[in-house]
């Protein structure tokens, strides 16, 4: 008989990626598929990483003093509060693993970030769903959709793959009114493209949770948007202390990698980067949004560095199958974009804002898709 995993292991079904394609002959391949940087990587952060080739032997700083002291200086943040992780995911899974764990519960929004629920079956702890409201978290249904056994909410502001955004005061309400055990992760993966001035990250509440002795909110953040770096795989989170030291007991003990910490320092220092690619973001977004509006897609509000389309179809039926007709044609031009089906929105598709180059290639492939010229 050969060896079993733990129960409910294989009912998981693995974190679907977006689509890289398949490079055929002649033909470019467009990725708008995993809402990656338009720009490509911070410049800075491509000098640092090569710069470590040649000391590619030793291990990295376990403690990424130099990468937590370069975020505490960028966003006035103390140092010892800080953890890194290998990409946000890393956290997500560590958070879940320390708080939750067999026989517990996480909540999440319906339309919310998958690896939430995915890692939270990995580690035994069921995943519940808080219905939105017109795609956009819904800080009444979260609470009661909390229950006795739940560890942990987990929120995406802006959120993927919805790109809505939630006011401060929403955020606020949610951690008044959540029981006191229970911690409330605030995820900023997009936080950088955010241009409203009363937006925030949520490490004010933070703050006020490790002042007044609560401890019970984290921020997290990513490298792997804004400044490109998502295939070196950096996160980090802002947390009370205590939780810092139990992810520190329980990541592996070099968890990101030499290259990875070097890069997302240098990244840190290049903040011009960081505000180009957010004009280049609202710039094109708009472009995208005009044009795609223009063929009647109904388009949600997006603050992040992604468009969700919805379908034209007068049935939801119509509009699935109409998902799913442009896919594929996007796929068969050389254009990824993402199907959003497991996040149950199949009658919406995902499209990530890109190079100018690759924005123009989805709008011409969407553009022969409504004019039928589909073969
Ligand atoms: C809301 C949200 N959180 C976290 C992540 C994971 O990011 P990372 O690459 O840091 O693991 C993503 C990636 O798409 C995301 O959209």
């Amino acid at each position: 008989m050969r060896p079993e995993p733990r129960p409910g292991l294989m009912d998981i079904v693995p974190y679907k990626p977006g689509k890289a394609g398949e490079p055929k002959e002649g033909r470019k391949i467009y990725k708008l598929s995993s809402n990656e940087s338009g720009l490509g990587p911070a410049p800075a952060a491509m000098n640092a990483f090569a710069e470590t080739t040649p000391i590619l032997e030793y291990y990295p700083d376990g403690s990424a003093a130099p990468l937590k002291a370069a975020l505490a200086g960028l966003h006035g943040l103390p140092a010892e509060n800080l953890f890194i992780g290998a990409g946000s995911d890393e956290i997500i899974a560590l958070l879940i693993r320390a708080y939750a764990g067999e026989g517990a519960s996480i909540v999440q929004t319906r339309h919310g970030f998958s690896y939430y629920w995915l890692a939270a079956k990995a580690a035994g702890s069921e995943p519940l769903f808080a219905e939105e409201t017109d795609l956009h978290a819904d800080v009444d249904k979260i609470l009661a959709t909390v229950a006795e056994n739940t560890k942990l909410v987990f929120l995406a502001n802006p959120n993927n793959p919805t790109g809505t955004v939630i006011p401060a005061s929403e955020i606020r309400r949610l951690r008044e009114e959540l029981p006191e055990h229970v911690i409330l992760v605030l995820d900023g993966a997009y936080a950088e493209y955010m241009e409203d001035e009363s937006y925030t990250d949520g490490a004010d509440l933070v703050a006020e949770s490790i002042a007044d002795g609560t401890e019970n909110v984290v921020m997290m953040r990513t490298f792997s948007k804004i400044y490109g770096l998502g295939g070196l795989r950096v996160g980090w989170c802002y947390a009370p202390r205590a939780m810092i030291e139990v992810l520190d007991r329980i990541r592996s003990p070099f968890n990101v990698n030499a290259p990875a910490l070097a890069a997302a320092e240098a990244a840190v220092g290049d903040q011009d980067f960081v505000k180009r690619n957010r004009e280049h973001n609202r710039r094109e977004r708009d472009r995208v949004r005009q044009r795609v509006a223009g063929w009647g897609f109904g388009i949600v509000p997006s603050h992040a560095n992604f468009l969700l389309l919805h379908m034209r179809g007068d049935s939801p039926e119509a509009r699935a199958e109409e998902a799913a007709e442009f896919l594929a044609f996007l796929e068969k031009e050389g254009v990824m974009v993402r199907a959003v089906g497991g996040a149950w929105l199949p009658e919406h598709v995902r499209v990530s804002i890109g190079s100018e180059e690759a924005n123009d290639a989805f709008l011409r492939a969407a553009e022969a898709f409504v004019e039928g010229r589909v073969q």
